[in-house]
C-alpha cells in the first residue's frame, strides 16, 4: 500500500536508507494487520557509517559545555511535552499497552530528560584534602566516547531516554538500535532530539536485525561503552562478545510479592494486579509471583479470581481496556506454552490460560495456585499476564521463597508490621524492594537495576545513570614548586 510510510535510519544528521536496500514492517499487536510504517533493515555497513560518524561527533559535543548539552535536552523535554498525548496515542498503536501507561511511558521519557538537562550543571566530581602541602586533588568526570544503546520495547521511550540522555549528558556520542517491535516510537524520539538543536552525529540510530545491527555494535572497538536492556540470554552473550569495554546490562526479573498474614489486603490486590497484568506482564518489574501466608490464601485467592474477571482485554486505545495485547505473536505463544507447563507440572489453575479468540496477540490474565518454588512457572521469566501463587507457612519461609529464583530486580512486601518490612528490606535479594506498594513505578532519579542475574551491579536512573556513562578522572594540583614524594615525603 503506498501510502503507508517508509521511515529511515538516522546517520549523522541525516535520514537515510539501508544500503541493504530492505525494510521490515511495525505493526499495531492489538489488529496485527495495520502496518504503521516500513523499517530500514540497517545492517554492518550502516552500523559502520553511525559509528564513524559519532566518532568525528564526539570532538566537539565532548567539548562542549554541560549545561550547553542539557539546554538541549530541556528543549527536548519540552518537545516531548507538548506532543505527549500524540507521541503516547502512536505508543499504543505500536505497543499495545493501555493509553494511560502509554502517558506514563512518554512521561517517564520526559522526566529523565528534565532530570539529565538539570546534571548539566552538576556533573559533580570531589574535592579531597591532599596529605602534602601545597597540593590540591580532585576528581572530575570525563565522557567515555562512542556509546553502544540497545533497548527493548516495553519501554519504547523511556527506556531508551534513560540510556540516550545520560549518555549525551556526560559528553558522549551514542549510536542506538532500538527494538524491531518498536522502531516508529525511537524513531520519534530521535526526531524530536534533532529538532531540539542537537548537532549532527552526537547521536545515530540503526534499525534492523540484532545480529547484524546489534552484535556488531557490541563488537566494534570504537565503541567504548555498551548499554543493553534486554533478554538475559542476550545479555549475557554480550558480555562475552563485547571485549574490553564497559558493559551495563539489565536482563530481567521474577519478581515476588510477599502477603503477609496482618497485611490490607484490600491494598495487595491492587498492588498484584497492576503488578502482575499491568503492561500485560510486559514489565522486567512485573509481579509475576505471589508468595501469600497460608492463613489468609484462600481468601485472598477468592477476592483476587474476582478481580481478575472484572479484567478486560481489548485495544489499549479504548476507555475501557485494562489489558492490551501481547507485543507479537511469539510472546502470545510463549504465554500459551508457559501456561501449559503450569498445569503440567501440577499447579491449580484458578483463572485463564487461554488464548482468546481476537485479532491480536492477546492473552487472557491467568492465575495459578499452588505453585512450588521449582516449578518452571515460578522460576522463568514469562513476560506474560500469568501470575503463580506460592503458599508460605510464616516470614522466615516467605523470605526463602522470594529470594529462591536465578534474578533479583524488584520485590515487595505488604505487611503492617514495621518490624517485618525493616528485615524484609534487608534480606530480600533485589535491587528494588518495596513496602506495601507493587514491584513496578521506579522514579527516574532514584536507582534502576538488579542483582543476581538481572544485572552486573550498574544502575540507571539519576546520578548512578551519570556514573553509568561517564569516567572519574583524579586529579592532583602541585602548586608548591619543588617535587614533592606521595608517602615518602612527610612534610
Ligand atoms: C522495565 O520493565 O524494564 O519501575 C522497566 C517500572 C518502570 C520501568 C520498568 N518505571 O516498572
Amino acid at each position: 500500500m503506498s501510502s503507508i510510510k517508509n521511515f529511515r535510519l538516522y546517520i549523522d544528521g541525516e535520514w537515510v536508507k539501508s544500503s541493504s536496500g530492505e525494510t521490515f514492517p511495525s505493526d499495531n499487536p492489538a489488529k496485527p494487520k495495520q502496518i504503521l510504517g516500513f523499517f530500514q533493515k540497517g545492517n554492518k555497513e550502516d552500523l559502520e557509517k553511525a559509528v564513524s560518524a559519532a566518532e568525528k561527533a564526539f570532538l566537539e559535543w565532548s567539548q562542549t559545555p554541560a549545561p550547553k548539552r542539557g539546554l538541549i535536552l530541556l528543549i527536548t523535554a519540552q518537545l516531548l511535552r507538548e506532543n505527549k498525548e500524540a507521541l503516547a496515542r502512536e505508543m499504543t498503536t505500536e505497543m499495545g499497552k493501555v493509553l494511560a501507561e502509554s502517558r506514563g511511558d512518554v512521561q517517564e521519557a520526559i522526566d529523565i530528560t528534565e532530570y539529565m538537562a538539570g546534571e548539566g550543571r552538576r556533573l559533580f566530581g570531589n574535592t579531597a584534602p591532599s596529605e602534602l602541602k601545597k597540593k590540591f586533588a580532585m576528581t572530575i568526570r570525563m565522557p567515555i566516547g562512542v556509546c553502544g544503546l540497545i533497548t527493548p520495547w516495553n519501554f519504547p521511550m523511556a527506556i531508551p531516554a534513560w540510556k540516550i540522555m545520560a549518555a549525551l549528558i556526560c559528553g558522549n556520542t551514542v549510536v542506538f538500535k532500538p527494538s524491531s517491535d518498536t522502531p516508529l516510537c525511537a524513531t520519534r524520539l530521535v526526531q524530536t532530539l534533532e529538532k531540539a538543536g542537537l548537532p549532527k552525529g552526537v547521536l545515530n540510530m540503526v534499525t534492523g536485525p540484532g545480529d547484524a545491527v546489534g552484535m556488531t555494535l557490541v563488537k566494534h572497538e570504537k565503541v567504548k561503552a555498551v548499554s543493553f536492556t534486554g533478554h538475559k540470554d542476550t545479555g549475557a552473550y554480550i558480555l562475552r562478545e563485547a571485549g574490553l569495554k564497559r558493559v551495563s546490562l539489565e536482563m530481567g526479573g521474577k519478581n515476588g510479592i510477599i502477603i503477609m498474614d496482618d497485611a490490607n489486603l484490600d491494598l495487595a490486590l491492587d498492588g498484584v494486579i497492576w503488578g502482575g497484568y499491568g503492561t500485560t506482564g510486559q514489565r522486567c518489574t512485573a509481579a509475576s509471583r505471589v508468595i501469600v501466608h497460608e492463613k489468609i490464601k484462600q481468601k485472598f485467592e477468592t477476592m483476587l479470581v474476582y478481580r481478575i474477571k472484572k479484567l478486560r482485554l481489548g485495544d489499549g486505545l479504548k476507555l475501557h481496556t485494562d489489558v492490551g495485547p501481547l507485543i507479537n505473536k511469539a510472546a502470545q505463544e510463549k504465554s500459551a506454552k508457559y501456561a501449559e507447563f503450569g498445569k503440567d507440572e501440577g499447579a491449580k489453575l484458578l483463572i485463564g490460560g487461554k488464548t482468546p479468540k481476537m485479532d491480536g496477540f492477546f492473552f487472557e490474565p491467568t492465575l495459578f495456585t499452588d505453585c512450588s518454588v521449582d516449578m518452571r512457572i515460578a522460576q522463568e521469566e514469562i513476560f506474560g499476564p500469568i501470575v503463580s501463587i506460592i503458599p508460605a507457612k510464616d516470614f522466615d519461609e516467605a523470605i526463602e521463597t522470594i529470594n529462591s529464583i536465578e534474578y533479583g530486580l524488584s520485590s515487595a512486601i505488604y505487611t503492617n508490621d514495621v518490624s517485618k518490612a525493616f528485615e524484609a528490606i534487608t534480606k530480600i535479594e533485589a535491587g528494588l524492594t518495596y513496602i506495601n506498594s507493587s514491584t513496578i513505578g521506579s522514579e527516574v532519579h532514584l536507582p534502576f537495576g538488579g542483582i543476581k542475574h538481572t544485572g552486573i551491579g550498574t544502575r540507571e536512573g539519576g546520578i548512578e545513570g551519570v556514573n553509568e556513562f561517564s569516567d572519574i578522572k583524579t586529579v592532583y594540583v602541585d602548586y608548591s614548586g619543588k617535587l614533592q614524594r606521595a608517602q615518602i615525603d612527610q612534610d
